[in-house]
């Protein structure tokens, strides 16, 4: 029997959910070595830091068997052979891990089954989940206190699921937590030929690997030979009278390129619904699970600043990318998403900031978005502390300018994003039912009993606390336009918004719409790809009537180039 990818899976998973909001560490109040380095995915230390009865392994533990136990209902399955066979549905490269985990578990989840009947229950019979009152179906009476179960406090530092596993998962994510670069990068130019591992999903696809001096973004002005496609933009060569095409057609056409640097809204995190959808999961639902993961969950190809993939009849995409291109052909490629689920002004500030791939002497100028919509005021904590205060938040924010003064060409700009007001995801989610069956409020309450919340001041039944997170994310945002008046940057101006949610939720319900269809199922948190589409229209939109300078003019010649060059080497 090969149980328990499915545990493994929705333990990640549910790492990841926290994780992509949650950052454990205020990285202001921490030693500067404790910096960086363990912002984000850092799960497993973060069970030590902050979480409780069971942390993360009791949520992954808790999710995964409840999705068994209803797979097993809706198929008239045993337990054994519900688990045998929904991990047949999982790419078979993990079955290592598999392995290992079924000669661990399997036989205790199917017995504590047998004894417990609910996933809640089992978990506690396992002592993965410590505390009776940690429970995400509360309205199940509590049966593991049999006189049988011996109970065991929970140790972090010796957790119940542990060893090989775990490494094999912290290796695979300290590949792409650690730098946020891509992980096949020859040359070293920090774009890549490879779409995952923060490959072209993230950045324009490298056209020469071999060659740091050719990638997207670079300014035609400063290359040599005309037969190279030196930016990777899909235009070079040269007409019949020997004049290269670049020259001809981008040559003062104002190309720009387009970069986010933000959390996971930024990065589009979105957890497939069918994952954790009883109901729907067959043999095709984990399809692609192994990129997915290597994309950290996220889909910045589809996201509302550098999405590049074509919509479908499921979803639709537009993007600040697109639109830019749309203009400028020569734009072609020319983005970079920075994105880090965790990502806060700190971590930003002190590390991710530098994955940034811009030469100021070479390369065009950019439109650069900073957005941090809540994890300066998110965290499993039940506490007000660990939210940064608008002191914290302006010398970050300023550090972060500092280093793009030195990073971005002359002549780009600087697009600041507030914090969300989170209040919307509780007033419009709490009674409604979570894909896992239980209600919203079950799954938040569950989420802060054992501390791995991404947001205990937002998802929270307490409108006192989610008040007070409101308003210090207003506090935090207001920085913004206090660094605009007091600051001059060499490089680059700015500009604020307001983070576009109440905005687009305001004309999507007066055209019917529910505000809950703007939010991701799973998470119950973050912006969905809905959201992604409209905010694109929102910010060109307004750029158009604010700015319309820092968009550049329509290329007269891009008829020309799509003659010629077509789709100018597509995207992958
Ligand atoms: C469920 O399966 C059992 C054993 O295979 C069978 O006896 C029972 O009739 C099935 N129930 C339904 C509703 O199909
Ligand atoms: C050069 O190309 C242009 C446009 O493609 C064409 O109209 C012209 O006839 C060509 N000239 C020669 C000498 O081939
Ligand atoms: C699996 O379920 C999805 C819906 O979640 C459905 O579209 C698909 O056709 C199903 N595939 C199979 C093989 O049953
Ligand atoms: C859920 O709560 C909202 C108020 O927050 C209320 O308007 C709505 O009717 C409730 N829905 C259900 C199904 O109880
Ligand atoms: C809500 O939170 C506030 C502030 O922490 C606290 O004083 C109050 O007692 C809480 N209310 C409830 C109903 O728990
Ligand atoms: C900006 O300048 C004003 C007036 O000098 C000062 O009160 C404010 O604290 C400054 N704010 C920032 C963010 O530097």
């Amino acid at each position: 029997m090969k149980l328990n990818i499915v545990l493994l899976v929705f333990v990640l998973i549910s790492a990841a959910i926290v994780s992509a909001v949650n950052i454990p560490i205020n990285t202001n109040k921490e030693k500067p070595e404790q910096q960086g380095f363990k912002f984000d995915y850092s799960i497993f230390q973060q069970d030590k830091l902050s979480s409780a009865n069971g942390g993360s392994h009791c949520a992954g533990c808790t999710i995964a068997l409840t999705l068994v136990e209803q797979y097993s209902y809706i198929h008239n399955k045993t337990i054994e052979q519900s688990l045998d066979e929904i991990c047949t549905f999982f790419p078979s490269n993990a079955g290592q891990v598999c392995i290992w985990l079924v000669n661990t578990y399997g036989k205790s989840i199917i017995q504590n089954f047998e004894k417990y009947e609910h996933a809640d229950d089992v978990c506690h019979a396992m002592n993965i989940c410590t505390s009776p009152e940690c429970r995400l179906f509360p309205s199940n009476t509590p049966t593991y206190s049999n006189p049988e179960h011996k109970h065991e406090e929970y140790d972090a530092s010796n957790p119940k699921v542990s060893a090989d596993p775990w490494s094999w998962i912290q290796n695979l994510i300290n590949l792409f937590s650690s730098k946020h670069l891509p992980i096949e990068d020859i040359d070293n130019d920090k774009y890549s030929m490879e779409s995952t591992f923060r490959g072209y999903s993230w950045r324009g696809k490298d056209c020469n690997d071999l060659r740091s001096d050719i990638h997207p973004g670079i300014n035609e002005e400063t290359t040599t030979d005309p037969s190279i496609d030196w930016n990777c933009n899909g235009i070079y060569g040269v007409n019949n009278k020997s004049q290269s095409y670049e020259d001809l057609f981008c040559s003062g056409s104002g190309p720009m390129g387009v970069i986010v640097s933000g959390d996971s809204a930024g990065a589009h995190f979105s957890i497939p619904p069918q994952w954790m959808t009883a109901s729907q999961i067959n043999s095709t639902t984990y399809n692609g699970f192994l990129s997915i993961l290597e994309n950290e969950v996220d889909w910045p190809m589809r996201s509302a600043y550098t999405g590049w993939e074509p919509s479908t009849d499921t979803y639709t995409v537009d993007s600040m990318y697109l639109r830019m291109r749309e203009r400028n052909f020569c734009n072609h490629r020319d983005y970079q998403n920075l994105g880090v689920n965790g990502a806060s002004s700190g971590s930003t500030a002190t590390k991710i900031i530098q994955s940034l791939s811009r030469n100021q002497q070479t390369d065009n100028p950019a439109l650069f978005f900073l957005e941090l919509i809540g994890n300066d005021v998110c965290s499993g904590h039940h506490t007000y502390d660990t939210m940064t205060t608008p002191q914290e938040f302006e010398t970050n924010i300023v550090s972060i300018l500092n280093y793009l003064d030195t990073q971005l060409p002359k002549g780009s700009h600087v697009v600041f994003v507030g914090l969300a007001d989170g209040r919307v995801l509780w007033d419009s989610l709490w009674n409604r039912t979570h894909p896992l069956g239980a209600t919203y409020e079950e799954v938040y309450d569950f989420l802060n009993c054992i501390q791995v919340s991404p947001c205990w001041g937002w998802m929270n039944p307490n409108e006192t606390v989610r008040d007070f997170t409101s308003t210090r994310a207003a506090e935090l945002s207001a920085v913004y336009n206090q660094i605009i008046k007091n600051y001059t940057f060499t490089n680059f101006d700015m500009i604020y918004y307001d983070f576009p949610f109440n905005a687009i939720n305001a004309q999507w319900v007066a055209q019917g719409g529910q505000t809950w269809e703007l939010i991701e199922p799973i998470d119950g948190f973050h912006p969905n790809q809905i959201t992604n589409y409209l905010m694109a229209s929102f910010f060109y939109n307004s750029l158009t009537q604010d700015k319309p300078e820092w968009l550049g003019n329509i290329n007269p010649f891009n008829s020309q180039i799509q003659a010629i060059f077509g789709n100018q080497g597509g995207y992958v």
